[in-house]
């Protein structure tokens, strides 16, 4: 009878239990369902410290123990809370340390406990002060007076703030209390609760809606908040406030623009917050309030697709959840594809054209560096990063190769019926994971109905399981940059002045193709040029400085060296230090000058981004075993 039951749970799991190499919960014997965080934030130690008291469901009625993914927490006692409110201690063990996933915290259970009950455990612990997820910011880092911490979960760093089952496929509400200093405020990836009895300081948070551990968010610092919408609004810095309301006037829009793309919002507000410099990301899909990169601040709204981007997670992602690191295209590929359908919509098919053809020559080289690196089997969209830190699965591949996918679909599909596809798939998983798998089931099932386009098995297979571009990819249309590309080659020439180059009627996706598309064989002279009439450096636009400096590196420019250090000391922002650090690592000079720069970037990097430009200017050595090359 017992056996029968636990067999039912597991099929009501399905979905959910698939196993997730990069977890060490065993959510077929307990699930975590609900988190109630205590936690104070000790700026001087650099650690959160307090209780997370989890409230977990039994599944399999034989299990005797709970098993939680951690990292580097300090464990000081486990409780397990009676209904009578009484707590009695219980036994645990912190396994050994896995360098890549942390320890598993296994906490057993006396004879006590009635089978499938919900038990409430409370662990009293405190971060490492190296904790992963966390990055502590010092004010000169911020753009005020005073200190910034935040949290990064994504991938697999929630298990090094919270002791928790940290697997994308396993989903838990959650509150919190939050102690800071009395001066700073605190937000989170859930609802404000308004507390007029709050002490200085006190901040309570509840959300409703069930999250995978990796969305659970916290960023601490001295914010203020627009609105700028009946459900939208912008946290910054004060002093930023007033530019990041100006970027960000569209965000309204964005949400309707959402919902009639994908199905209604369902996490009731949609905020920013604008992060300091040195966050690690462009942006970072916390749900209900994205964080979000200020580099993207350009003052002409101009890159504003990233915010587009971390909203349309509010669906791909967020609402149907990859349930492993290995199907992470599901989350990032329909982010990119939904990304630039919304674009289209806001900003005009030139907007979004552009934006793609940037994307796909982004992912042409990704695919040639990982081929060339032996790594060809990470141009699949299915992963297999079993072993590996996930986030080195985490490239152009999963967003640009994904979103190419489903313009494939689309185009075969017809728009209107490819949308309606969409807007299914949202609802019928919303709160729940997916895996390729499921979602290649799902589609095959849509081509069986009746008026379904006619797309093979083999089709589909080639880009999934396959490497690179499928030979059914959709052409990026070449028009959008054919008269940039036309003065590129004439300015290259000499046919045209750098005095004269039409700039003036460029927006900066133009300036970053004029860029990207100079060799590197290029003469100095005129790089010198291009620099002193166009104030080309570490400042301004983000993404033409990144095209620049990549062009400085390719080039061997080493006039604008000091502002490639300049802007690498100045952000931490993934995509933007790893580019470069890639760019530098391809030669042995690069590699020196590379090495030289991240000395001293390094204490201003969030640990992901370590890890990131270590991989690429101190690589691994080959294990002896591996044998001469052939
Ligand atoms: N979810 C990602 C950021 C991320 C990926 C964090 C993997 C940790 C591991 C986010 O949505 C993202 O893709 N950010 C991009 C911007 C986007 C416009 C491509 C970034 O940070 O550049
Ligand atoms: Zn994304």
């Amino acid at each position: 009878m017992k056996r029968i039951t636990a067999i039912l749970a597991l099929s009501v799991l399905s979905a959910s239990a698939v196993a997730d190499p990069h977890s060490f919960a065993k959510p077929e014997k307990f699930l975590v369902r609900h988190v109630d965080l205590d936690l104070r934030a000790d700026f001087a130690a650099r650690r959160l410290e307090g209780t997370a008291e989890l409230t977990v469901e039994q599944v399999d009625p034989e299990a005797k123990e709970l098993v939680l993914d951690t990292s580097g927490l300090e464990i000081r006692t486990v409780h397990l809370i009676e209904m009578s409110g009484h707590a009695r201690v219980l036994a645990f063990r912190l396994g050994d340390l896995d360098p890549i996933l942390g320890s598993p915290l296994t906490i057993e259970f006396p004879h006590c406990c009635a089978a499938t009950a919900e038990m409430r455990i409370r662990i009293d612990y405190r971060t490492s002060s190296e904790a992963a997820a966390l990055q502590w910011l010092e004010p000169a880092q911020t753009s005020g007076p005073h200190p910034f911490m935040y949290t990064q979960g994504q991938a697999i760093l929630a298990r090094s703030w919270i002791p928790i089952q940290d697997s994308p496929g396993i989903r838990m509400t959650y509150s919190a209390r939050i102690r800071t200093p009395p001066e700073l405020v605190a937000v989170m990836s859930a609802a404000r609760v308004e507390d007029s009895a709050a002490a200085p300081g006190e901040h309570r948070f509840e959300m409703k809606q069930p999250i995978p551990a990796y969305l659970i968010a916290l960023a601490i610092g001295d914010l203020a908040f627009q609105p700028l919408g009946d459900r939208v609004g912008v946290w910054a810095e004060p002093s930023r406030l007033a530019a990041a309301a100006y970027e960000l006037a569209d965000l309204q829009r964005m949400l309707e623009t959402g919902e009639r793309m994908a199905g209604p919002y369902r996490w009731d507000r949609y905020d920013v917050l604008i992060m300091p410099r040195a966050f690690a990301y462009g942006g970072m899909e916390n749900p209900r309030i994205s964080f979000v990169s200020p580099s993207i601040i350009a003052g002409d709204r101009s890159l504003v697709s990233t915010v587009v981007h971390e909203l349309a997670h509010s669906w791909s992602g967020n609402l149907v959840t990859n349930a492993t690191w290995d199907d992470f295209w599901l989350n990032e590929g329909f982010t990119s594809y939904l990304e630039r359908r919304m674009v289209e919509t806001l900003y005009g098919k030139r907007r979004a054209e552009m934006e793609d053809s940037i994307a796909y020559e982004g992912l042409v080289q990704t695919i040639a560096d990982l081929k060339a690196a032996g790594l060809e089997n990470d141009t699949d969209l299915k992963l297999n990063l079993a072993g590996r830190d996930p986030n080195e699965g985490t490239s152009d591949v999963a967003y640009d190769k994904g979103a190419r996918f489903l313009r494939f679909l689309e185009s075969r599909f017809g728009r209107p019926a490819f949308d309606a596809f969409l807007r299914d798939y949202f609802d019928a998983h919303a709160f729940r994971s997916m895996t390729t798998e499921a979602f290649r089931a799902e589609l095959l099932a849509r081509l069986e109905k009746p008026g379904a386009p006619r797309i093979a098995v083999e089709e589909i297979d080639a880009w999934i399981y396959g490497p690179g571009l499928p030979p059914t990819m959709i052409a990026v249309p070449k028009g959008v940059f054919e008269s940039v590309d036309r003065v590129a080659a004439d300015w290259r020439a000499g046919k045209i002045a750098t005095a004269d180059l039409p700039v003036k009627d460029w927006v900066p996706q133009e300036w970053v193709r004029f860029l990207d598309q100079q060799p590197a064989h290029i003469a100095h002279a005129k790089l010198g040029e291009l620099r002193t009439a166009f104030q080309l450096g570490a400042d301004g636009n983000a993404e033409i400085a990144l095209s620049w400096l990549q062009l400085v590196i390719r080039a061997g420019y080493e006039p604008a060296f000091p502002d490639l250090e300049k802007f690498l000391l100045a952000t931490g922002r993934w995509r933007l230090v790893e580019t470069l650090f890639r760019d530098l690592a391809r030669t042995e000079a690069g590699i020196a000058l590379g090495r030289q720069i991240y000395a001293k970037a390094k204490p201003g990097y969030h640990a992901s981004i370590r890890g990131a430009v270590e991989r690429l200017i101190y690589p691994p050595t080959p294990a002896p075993e591996a044998g001469p090359a052939v």
